[in-house]
């Protein structure tokens, strides 16, 4: 790790790719501290909703953001210390968040809040924009991809799991237009770092994944 380095591993990468079971699960392994800055989004976009705040009016929006308690514990994440990790996986909140997360004030609120949070301690934070904005001097950056298909597949999976009964093709579009919304919005687009390692996990396991972060993040500390 070079002297200005961050003791921070980013992982950047599309929807549906297992940032955040990947992040969780590598924090784990080496004892650090793990940032899920999508529910950070997500809660934002959740408070937003629920105070009917419009991102078209600065001053509400202002007044919202200054508000806006944020706090993640473990695998929680609280709002105003209610506990809304559950409410902010919604398919409405996952509809919401995309407007809200390409507001240029939202973002810099937000980043704002996650450099404070990681300034300490060792982390591994997961998001779109980590390696090429939030963290840009963190020791190892992963942008982490899959085919749409594979993302999908995973995707239809889960929501099996849960007794839901998906139709491929509708989580697949879902999929390509959160690509496309996260790729081409003007402020923090979602792109590989030009000192990150790009890891296609379309045919690796979780378990794979896992070992193959911590394995390089080891080899170049
Ligand atoms: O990873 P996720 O699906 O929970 O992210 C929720 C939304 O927030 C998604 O629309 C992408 C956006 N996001 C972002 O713009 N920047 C981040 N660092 C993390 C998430």
């Amino acid at each position: 790790m070079n002297a200005s380095a961050l003791p921070l591993i980013a992982i950047d990468g599309p929807s549906g790719v297992g940032k955040s079971t990947t992040a969780r699960r590598v924090a784990a392994r080496l004892g650090w501290e793990y940032l899920d800055t999508g529910a950070m989004y997500r809660a934002a976009a959740l408070a937003l909703h629920r105070s009917s705040t419009q991102l078209d009016d600065p001053e509400a929006l202002e007044a919202l953001l200054a508000g806006l308690d944020l706090e993640q514990r473990g695998t929680r994440i609280y709002l105003r210390g209610e506990d809304v990790s559950e409410a902010i996986r919604t398919q409405e909140v996952t509809r919401l968040v995309t407007p809200v997360s390409a507001n240029a004030r939202v973002r810099e609120v937000l980043v704002d809040q996650q450099r404070r949070i990681g300034q300490r301690g060792q982390w591994v934070v997961d998001g779109r924009d980590i390696g090429t904005v939030v963290f840009t001097q963190a020791c190892c950056k992963v942008f982490l991809t899959a085919s749409p298909e594979a993302r999908a597949h995973r995707r239809f999976l889960e929501l099996e799991a849960k007794g839901q009964s998906p139709d491929f093709e509708d989580v697949l579009t879902d999929l390509n237009r959160r690509d496309k919304a996260d790729s081409t919005r003007a402020v923090a687009p979602l792109r590989q770092a030009e000192d990150a390692v790009a890891l296609d996990s379309s045919e690796m396991s979780l378990d794979q994944v896992v070992e193959w972060i911590v394995a390089r993040h080891l080899a170049h500390r």
